[in-house]
């Protein structure tokens, strides 16, 4: 009987691989009514994408509030004629699929469209992913079935990422040593031809991870509106395949090579009797190296000085890490902010003020000014700032450059127009963030820090996540301030105990705040707290001083444990995806548990975030904060909205660390 029903789904899912109909669709949340302008700029947007003779394309229709964004892709071996064909029913099919969505995205074999009034370019989006796998497995030789998968996915997805123009890319993998247990496998990645590079591998990574324990299965495919995936035992693409892998004879022969490595490429092609040839040409790619980067220290000291912000902006900042470096005149800086005026004070945040900026050509820049009480020298901070410049994330606010001179010490970051998190989400007349954009904040917010824990390689720890550090800019696209202060500061590793704990009341891990611990977890767990607040509307910070004296994380976990979770989503919420904000919830207090090992690392949470076929473990009750820092120790404060600084807490803990945990009986 089951197997009956096997084969069944088997025939079920062949037929859906090949018949050209829609393979997935999803529809978003809210409606536009019939006749309205919305539905004329809809109708006129899939007139153009039809008509248009490309494989990928984007456009945008109508004006605010009536603007629809729209996104065609089709796969990269199918023929313009073919793609066409695929577009025009996609866009008949897209009609009766989503009636009257304001939002859909419909992928067929041949190819994907999209539409939705947020502005989705360039950005990441694993909502609405569909994950689809053969119910059949693999029997013989599955450790090396899912090696070589493994393999090809990995050499496809960096092909696809950094060496494609197109973003797409094929290949085949065999390993026909055996008769009994060899298969050729064939697999295809794509990703939006609008994203990054970067973003490209970070969104085939994040699709691989949603197909983790299928692994075993004959074939399948992850279709994330981003990017997608398929491999199966048989050929199923046109034309050569980018990458080839034949594990028949003993060295491996990869056409064409698969990463950007170009010094491992001659040796590993070299026979023995090369060996002096490949050395020679090592030598001489050393002594190469060596003379250009001799002359780029010299030009960049040359030119570092009189570097102006607009050159600097120009260049692509992928080279030499000292090129990165933008060294700005104080006098550039003092005429920029109008010597430091009050007029021009943004805020008042950790570590010193910042100041609105203009630069000559124009560019608004925000700069800070450190209150200089580092212990650091010249040197090593210009060395962090060296550091900090080189993280370039869409979700991180990015830094142009500093300006050490004459006892000053300033950080010079883009400007970004729309204001902080907790102005938008605590204000009860004017938050205005629905569902989709604070789901995106709550997403963009994860990606930031798992490319500050893990993609980066910096292995930076934020320490002081909060709402007040999360910037918005005109797209809604979360950008995660003051990163690196901690480490500008404190002088610390990556991980260890410090005796300046430096943090926010309410979003400080417990082991954090007790005993100065800090590893990537601590900013996992005010991770956990700043989900809740973005869902619940209610800032974490104020529950310490309300009469009740009653805790934020306890509050949401009374709620969970009675099943009363929704009753607690902010009110100014009308429509929502239930299952998304339970989901969120969910990975929300996993991020808060009071042992760091039980927290995900930001990786798993992006993963668990947008895969909802990942199950998530059960959280436990969260550490209650009351009680384990005494309220007497907080700022006294009477107006707590007002100030950025309200609750930051700077512990001597060297000192009061033995009053601390005197507190907190265990
Ligand atoms: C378009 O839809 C028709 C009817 O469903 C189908 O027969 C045809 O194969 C489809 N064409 C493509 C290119 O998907
Ligand atoms: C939007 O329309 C669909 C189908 O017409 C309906 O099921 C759904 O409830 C509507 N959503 C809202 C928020 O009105
Ligand atoms: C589409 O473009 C291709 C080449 O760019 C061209 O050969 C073809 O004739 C065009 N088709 C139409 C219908 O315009
Ligand atoms: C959108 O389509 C119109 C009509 O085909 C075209 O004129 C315009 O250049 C397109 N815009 C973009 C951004 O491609
Ligand atoms: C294939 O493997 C998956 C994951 O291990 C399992 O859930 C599924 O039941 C297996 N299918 C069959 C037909 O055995
Ligand atoms: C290839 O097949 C042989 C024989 O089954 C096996 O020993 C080897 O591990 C396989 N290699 C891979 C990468 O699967
Ligand atoms: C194939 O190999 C498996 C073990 O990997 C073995 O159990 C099976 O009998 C073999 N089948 C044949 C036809 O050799
Ligand atoms: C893989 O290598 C084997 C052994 O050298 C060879 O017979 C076979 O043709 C190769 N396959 C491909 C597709 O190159």
């Amino acid at each position: 009987m089951t197997n009956l029903l096997h084969l069944f789904l088997l025939l079920l899912l062949r037929s859906g691989f090949s018949s050209g109909g829609p393979l997935y669709h999803t529809c978003g949340l809210s409606n536009y009514t019939s006749n309205s302008d919305y539905k004329s700029n809809l109708n006129q947007l899939l007139r153009i994408l039809t008509s248009t003779n490309s494989s990928f394309t984007t456009n945008t229709t109508g004006s605010t509030p009536n603007t629809v964004y729209g996104l065609f892709l089709c796969r990269g071996d199918v023929g313009l004629s073919n793609c066409r064909a695929c577009i025009q029913n996609a866009t008949k099919d897209i009609g009766s699929l989503c009636p009257s969505s304001k939002e859909a995205t419909v992928w067929y074999d041949n190819c994907e469209l999209r539409y939705s009034d947020l502005r989705f370019f360039s950005s990441l989006d694993y909502r609405g992913s569909y994950f689809l796998a053969n119910p059949k497995n693999v029997t013989n030789n599955v450790e090396g079935f899912i090696r070589l998968q493994k393999e090809l996915l990995d050499d496809i997805t960096s092909y696809t990422a950094y060496n494609s123009p197109t973003m797409f890319a094929t290949g085949t993998a065999m390993n026909e040593t055996n008769s009994n247990a060899s298969f050729t496998l064939s697999g295809l990645a794509q990703c939006t031809r609008d994203l990054s590079a970067e973003d490209c591998g970070q969104c085939l990574i994040v699709a691989r991870a949603m197909y983790t324990g299928s692994e075993a299965s004959t074939g399948g495919r992850i279709l994330t509106k981003s990017c997608n995936f398929r491999y199966e035992m048989y050929g199923f693409y046109q034309g050569k395949p980018d990458v080839l892998l034949n594990l028949t004879t003993p060295v491996k022969t990869r056409t064409p090579p698969p990463a950007p490595d170009t010094h491992e490429a001659p040796a590993r092609e070299g026979s023995k009797n090369n060996t002096k040839k490949v050395l020679s040409i090592i030598i001489s790619i050393v002594v190469a190296v060596m003379l250009l980067v001799t002359i780029c220290i010299y030009f960049w000291k040359k030119r570092a000085t009189k570097l102006t912000l607009g050159k600097h902006r120009a260049k692509s900042g992928k080279t030499n890490l000292e090129d990165d470096l933008l060294l700005l005149d104080l006098s550039t800086l003092k005429v920029a902010t109008d010597y430091f005026s009050e007029a021009n004070k943004l805020g008042e945040g950790g570590f010193g003020s910042v100041y609105k900026g203009k630069l000559a050509d124009g560019q608004e820049i925000a700069v800070k000014r450190l209150s200089t009480s580092s212990t650091q020298g010249v040197e090593e901070l210009k060395n962090e700032i060296l550091l900090l410049a080189k993280l370039q994330h869409r979700n991180l606010v990015k830094l142009l450059g500093g300006c050490l001179e004459e006892q000053e010490k300033l950080l010079v970051y883009e400007y970004v127009p729309n204001r902080s998190l907790d102005n938008l989400l605590f204000d009860p007349v004017e938050c205005k963030l629905n569902w989709s954009e604070r789901f995106n904040i709550i997403g963009g917010i994860a990606r930031g820090l798992f490319y500050l824990h893990e993609e980066s390689h910096l292995n930076a720890i934020h320490r002081d996540l909060k709402a007040s550090n999360i910037l918005l800019d005109t797209d809604m696209t979360a950008k995660i301030s003051d990163f690196g202060l901690a480490r500008l500061f404190g002088g610390d590793e990556t991980q260890g105990t410090t005796s300046r704990v430096v943090g926010t009341f309410g979003y400080m891990a417990p082991e954090y705040a007790l005993h100065g611990h800090f590893s990537t977890k601590v900013d996992v767990f005010s991770y956990g707290v700043l989900v809740l607040e973005i869902i619940t509307g209610k800032m974490c910070s104020r529950f310490y001083d309300s009469e009740r004296a009653e805790d934020f994380l306890s509050y949401v976990w009374e709620h969970w444990s009675n099943g009363q979770i929704l009753q607690i989503v902010d009110p100014s919420l009308e429509i929502f995806s239930k299952n998304e904000i339970l989901r969120c919830i969910h990975i929300a207090l996993l991020c808060v548990q009071e042992v760091p090992d039980e927290r995900p690392s930001m990786s798993s949470a992006v993963i668990m975030l947008h895969s909802p076929s990942v199950p998530l473990k059960s959280p436990t009750k969260p550490r209650f904060a009351r009680g384990m820092i005494s309220s007497s120790m907080l700022p006294k404060s009477t107006d707590m909205g007002s100030s950025d600084e309200f609750a930051r807490m700077v512990l001597p803990i060297s000192v009061n660390d033995v009053s601390i945990t005197e507190m907190q009986p265990r």
